[in-house]
């Protein structure tokens, strides 16, 4: 008997990581999906084995037959979900960044936190075992005094490539470098470092719907100054790469493939050493969309803390942490100065 059932809404990432990710936890059921009309719903359903088939997201958060309420649509969408299914006394499982402005996920902390439910949001960068070592590695100073930081992350998306009319070329609709790569980026390089406390940044190309590369400096306020390059426009682009070089040595998280999640290898050095050494390589990772591991680790965490009443990191106040970066990334591009963040 589960202990808890889950609905999720939207069948592109929900059906490949939301729903195997509540899967691979016992102690829950995916009870219903939902997309756009109830046929695509049903047939999704009917394949992944879901009783439930919705084509209104309303109704779904009306089921009293649900306790948790997962969410992949696009950004711009998701905010009027989220605050609907806390009122409803859903838990609330979503996605990043959290939505598309300030104002509307500062909306969506309060009515999660009005109602009392648990949340969180899908950023899952930490939840790659490399990136965890690597964060043991800064933690534990082996470093130094960290000097300068790099990340570079350039990879051409499928909606770029094949000229696609989607919300994920559209800012207005939650697209875009800054809202689909870069939201991870703030909250990891956090994570990581601590806080950000001032940045610049140009956006490119101008006069686009919205932008495909995205160049920044961020000062935090331990003193460390990283430059972050990343674009979803780059033709055979060199992946995702992290640079860290401190007084005493240098780490590199590199992740030259193509997936998302797979193929992270974490690189240190410490001196007197003349080169990088393989402290973690890639995998093995199971069959399927490798995307699942991470999000899993999320969701059982997420379960844990609606079972036992505590509250869950990255949630829903990281979200809106991650949302006045990006504001203020923009504002930045805008003002051609530095923002204080
Ligand atoms: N954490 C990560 O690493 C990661 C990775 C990828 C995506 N994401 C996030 O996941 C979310 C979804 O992205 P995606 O790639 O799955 O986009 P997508 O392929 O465009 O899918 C969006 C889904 O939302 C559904 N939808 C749209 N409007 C709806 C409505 N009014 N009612 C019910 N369903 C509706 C669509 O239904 P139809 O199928 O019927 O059109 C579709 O299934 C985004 O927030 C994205 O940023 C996160």
């Amino acid at each position: 008997m589960p202990s808890l059932y889950v609905g999720v809404i939207g069948i592109g990432f929900g059906q490949q990581v939301h729903v195997p990710a509540f899967r691979a936890d016992g102690r829950c059921q995916v009870r219903a999906l939902c997309a756009r009309t109830a046929e695509r719903a049903r047939a999704i359903a009917d394949r992944l084995g879901v009783p439930e088939a919705h084509g209104a997201w309303q109704e779904l958060v009306a089921s009293p037959h649900l306790d948790v309420v997962s969410v992949a649509v696009p950004p711009a969408l998701q905010p009027e979900i989220v605050i609907a299914a806390a009122r409803a006394g859903k838990h609330v499982f979503c996605e990043k960044p959290a939505g598309p402005d300030v104002g509307r996920v500062e909306a969506m902390l309060e009515a999660v936190r009005r109602a009392g439910v648990c949340h969180a949001v899908d950023f899952l960068f930490g939840e790659i075992p490399a990136w965890q070592r690597a964060k043991e590695v800064l933690d534990s100073g082996a470093l130094g005094r960290l000097r300068h930081a790099h990340l570079n992350w350039r990879k051409e998306i499928y909606a770029v490539r094949h000229r696609k009319v989607s919300w994920k070329l559209r800012q207005a609709d939650g697209g875009g470098t800054l809202n689909s790569f870069v939201s991870h980026s703030l909250y990891y390089l956090e994570w990581l470092f601590g806080p950000a406390a001032e940045a610049r940044c140009r956006l490119g190309p101008g006069g686009a719907e919205s932008e495909t590369q995205v160049d920044a400096w961020l000062d935090f306020t331990s003193g460390l100054r990283l430059i972050l390059s990343v674009a979803s426009d780059a033709y055979l682009g060199p992946g995702h790469r992290l640079e860290v070089y401190g007084d005493d040595g240098t780490l590199v998280l590199d992740n030259p493939g193509h997936d998302h999640a797979a193929g992270f290898r974490l690189l240190v050095a410490r001196r007197p050493a003349d080169a990088l050494q393989t402290v973690l390589q890639p995998g093995p990772f199971p069959a399927g969309d490798v995307r699942v591991l991470p999000a899993a680790r999320l969701v059982r965490r997420f379960v844990d803390g609606i079972l036992h009443g505590a509250s869950v990191a990255p949630n829903l106040e990281h979200g809106l942490r991650v949302q006045r970066l990006l504001d203020a990334l923009r504002r930045a591009d805008h003002t051609g100065r530095g923002e204080t963040l």
